[in-house]
């Protein structure tokens, strides 16, 4: 099929990449020149893993362009609506902005019987006002959400679990379209769920505010460990065996950030505010600011290790991306906790695996540094902030002989607490007695 993606961001590359694997000829159209010329020539602007080598074979294939002219979409059958919906600078909504400018853009372009499929995170209702605009031109609407997580995009996009397609009642013209699109998929029996518009909104914002809750009710039963002298890493083992529970996105620790949780949970209760029905809602605030105190407790952590305050104290923060296997740090606790540390006048020296350079640019007065030994060099406090596989693997001895005190905080609860507190370590974790 002719496929265009208006939007060539974290999802809008990824998806473009994925359909020209799938056989279709895809073109990547978006407004920043800059970005689309390091596509065109292979350069992922961000680190997924396998993504470099899937650009460079798609666009060998000569089934895959970018540009950033519009018009280029002339002649697609279908065109993905893969742009970003921030937050709001001036309150917890969802910015429309980026979706009204692309379906403004597209509208004039479309044939006729072709299909926009919005992929972007809205605010439930923005399917039906765009609907109306699309099919003023000849063309008709789906909404097709996408769970893509970062560090496995390519996978939750060739190999989704589940499939949604909202469309308007009766319309099986476009759910033939999309089944053709993802027929791979389809003949691989994935679950497949086709719905009304409001529906298909809910549903991606419904499952990041039930992810959230999961990780704001584990750190709420840290909180509870910390008060009682429980181990909450053990409380979660033992829960997650439940299978109405299950024991992933269990993980106590600094909480949870990057650029789709806590955007689309306050999105969501934004938007149910202006629905009237914010109250049934309340309880994302509370995860939200659950979340929060996260960040605050850590640095009361590292504030009562160091005697009371951090002024001065050397304080070697390991990981900056909001997880592992990233170079993301929207709204990462972990660059949040040392931006902190700092301005309490912490010596704080920071690295990341993938994630220096794109802290830098937010954050150009902390110091980064290219390796843990170079962070943990000579070192009072050592808190491990993102829980990258090389950190889990260092050695507590050999690190042990770098730092001048032998105190850490594992923010990620992904260490095992013997073999350092055994390599004469004091450490501490959220949680964990
Ligand atoms: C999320 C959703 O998982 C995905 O389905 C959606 O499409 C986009 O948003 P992503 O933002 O890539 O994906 O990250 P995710 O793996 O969900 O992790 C989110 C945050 O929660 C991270 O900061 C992570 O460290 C934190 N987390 C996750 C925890 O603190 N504890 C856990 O047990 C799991």
């Amino acid at each position: 099929m002719q496929i265009s993606v208006i939007g060539c961001g974290y999802l809008g590359a990824v998806h473009a990449v994925c359909m020209a694997q799938l056989g279709h000829s895809v073109v990547g159209i978006d407004v920043d020149a800059a970005k689309v010329a390091g596509l065109a020539a292979g350069e992922v602007p961000f680190f997924e893993p396998g993504l470099s080598d899937l650009l460079a074979a798609s666009l060998q294939s000569g089934r895959l362009r970018f540009s950033t002219a519009i018009d280029e979409v002339r002649g697609a059958d279908v065109h993905f609506i893969a742009v970003g919906t921030p937050q709001a600078d001036d309150s917890l909504a969802a910015d429309l902005g980026y979706v009204d400018a692309a379906v403004t853009a597209l509208l004039p372009h479309l044939a006729s019987g072709s299909l926009v499929v919005g992929k972007s995170t809205v605010p439930v209702g923005t399917a039906a006002r765009l609907a109306d605009l699309i099919e003023a031109a000849g063309a008709r609407l789906a909404w097709n959400p996408e769970f893509l997580r970062e560090g496995f995009a390519i996978a939750d996009t060739l190999r989704p679990d589940r499939i949604v397609y909202g469309v308007r009642p009766g319309d099986g013209q476009s759910v033939t379209t999309l089944d053709a699109v993802y027929a791979a998929a389809i003949d691989r029996e994935t679950p497949r769920i086709v719905t009304d518009f409001a529906t298909a909104e809910l549903v991606k914002v419904a499952a990041n505010a039930f992810l959230a809750t999961k990780i704001s009710f584990i750190n709420a039963m840290a909180d509870i460990a910390d008060a009682t002298g429980a181990d909450v890493t053990q409380l979660a083992e033992a829960i997650g065996y439940d299978e109405r529970i299950g024991r992933r996105f269990l993980n106590a620790g600094l909480g949870f950030g990057g650029g789709c949780l806590p955007k689309d949970i306050r999105g969501f209760l934004a938007r149910a505010d202006e629905l009237g029905a914010g109250e049934s809602l309340g309880f994302l605030r509370e995860v939200d600011a659950l979340n929060s105190r996260r960040r605050e407790r850590m640095v009361g952590l590292a504030q009562e290790l160091c005697g009371g305050s951090v002024a001065g104290a050397r304080i070697a923060v390991l990981g900056l991306a909001f997880k592992p296997d990233s170079d993301d740090v929207r709204d990462s606790p972990a660059l949040d906790v040392a931006v902190r540390l700092r301005e309490l006048g912490a010596e704080v020296r920071a690295t990341d695996p993938q994630a220096v350079s794109s802290s830098r640019r937010i954050h150009p007065q902390l110091d980064y540094v290219a390796s843990a030994e170079d962070a943990v060099a000579g070192a009072d406090l050592v808190l491990l902030l993102t829980e990258w596989q090389q950190y889990r693997e260092l050695d507590p001895a050999a690190i042990g002989s770098l730092v001048t005190t032998r105190m850490l905080v594992d923010g990620r609860n992904c260490l095992d607490p013997a073999s350092w507190r055994s390599a004469g370590w004091v450490y501490r974790a959220p949680g964990r007695p």
